[in-house]
């Protein structure tokens, strides 16, 4: 599919008013997106898995107005109260897909929305956040054109979320998604996430993401600041061509459910990303002397159990802990009883790999 196949025709029904609600993941990155070209595409291929207990619920209550609008219309709350300061990200947003959905300026939106993790606890929201509100806009454009399928709503609501934030693309669908297009990889593509088409091993159902809070702070330099940093980077090409390289061992990892490798391309993964951020100019350090305590301890850890637990790390100094299913109970307790110290004010999430958004 190409870009224009998202712009829609004629609407065939006229809507005047209606309220929708989507509870929509967050996801952790195996093989990791960090540098883009305009308009969102993404300078290598990505794959991960979406959450299940981390996400947004975001209903959106919409009201035609008597003409269009030279503006887009909307009030936002977040937790039940107004936000104005997230507002500008979702005029932003609208202002990126009015193209592909021209009803935007026909309507008055209220939009409330809420995080299932703490605020500020240094979970990017804005995968769970961008997609959940895609899901909406797109439940009214179905609503307005109801020939619209399965397939066809997911695609274009991964598009529209990757105008957002680029990770919101992979986290309509689960279990594992892969964005970007990959030379292995059949309906890959980078203007939308597809759920991943090969084989996937029995050890990787269920799999466990525990999150360690370790710095709930605000980030000192945002992804934006940083995939623009990868322009002109010294490694960059090196980096692009690696994932690339990671993505196809990934295939035979996922169908034979070889946790050896699959753990040394997760780790890779997560420190090359941080590595790229020590060595863009200007430089920047994310992780924290905590995070690095947990990698030691996991490493140990790992060696002296036999358990196949690994560490991954988003674009901070929270440290996700995946692992399987199997393994959980004494995994859990190694957690409890090792690792929890380094976490700001003892604070972890346990989640697990899920199925993608629901409309509620
Ligand atoms: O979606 P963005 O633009 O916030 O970028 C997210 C980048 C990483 O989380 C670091 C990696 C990824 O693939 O999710």
């Amino acid at each position: 599919m190409i870009e224009k196949d998202f712009v829609p025709s004629e609407y065939t029904k006229e809507i005047k008013e209606g309220k929708v609600t989507y509870r929509s993941p967050s996801n952790i990155a195996l093989v990791k997106y960090w540098g883009k070209k305009e308009n969102q595409i993404p300078a290598n291929p990505s794959i991960s898995f979406t959450l299940s207990h981390c996400a947004t619920t975001t209903s959106v209550s919409y009201k035609k107005l008597k003409g269009p609008t030279s503006e887009f219309s909307f009030d936002l709350f977040f937790d039940g109260g107004p936000k104005e300061d997230f507002k500008p990200k979702i005029e932003t947003f609208f202002n990126r897909i009015e193209k592909y959905l021209p009803f935007l300026k026909d309507y008055h939106f209220i939009i409330n929305t809420s995080n299932s993790f703490p605020h500020s606890s240094g979970i990017a929201s804005s995968a769970s956040s961008m997609s959940a509100l895609a899901l909406c806009l797109m439940d009214l454009e179905r609503e307005l054109n109801s020939e619209i399928s399965i397939d066809f709503f997911n695609k274009k609501t991964s598009f529209l979320a990757r105008s957002g934030s680029g990770s919101a693309c992979r986290s309509i669908e689960g279990s594992i998604v892969q964005w970007g297009s990959h030379e292995t990889t059949i309906g890959s593509s980078d203007l939308y996430g597809i759920k991943y088409p090969g084989k996937v091993h029995g050890v990787f159902e269920n799999y466990r993401d525990t999150v360690l809070l370790v710095d709930k702070g605000q980030k000192q330099v945002s992804s934006t600041v940083g995939h623009d940093l990868m322009h002109g980077h010294a490694f960059s090409e090196q980096r692009f061509a690696q994932a690339h390289k990671n993505l196809t061992r990934l295939n035979a990892v996922f169908a034979e459910g070889d946790l050896s490798s699959f753990i040394e391309i997760v780790e890779s993964e997560a420190l090359t990303l941080h590595a790229m951020m020590m060595t863009s100019l200007p430089y920047f350090i994310l992780i924290k002397p905590k995070t690095l305590q947990i990698i030691n301890k996991i490493w140990n850890f790992r060696e002296t159990s036999k358990t196949h637990l690994c560490f991954t790390l988003d674009a901070g100094a929270n440290v996700h802990i995946l692992y399987p299913e199997v393994e959980k109970e004494e995994i859990m307790q190694f957690i409890k009883n090792e690792l929890v110290v380094y976490c700001e004010n003892g604070q972890y999430i346990c989640d697990k790999i899920g199925f993608g958004a629901k409309k509620l």
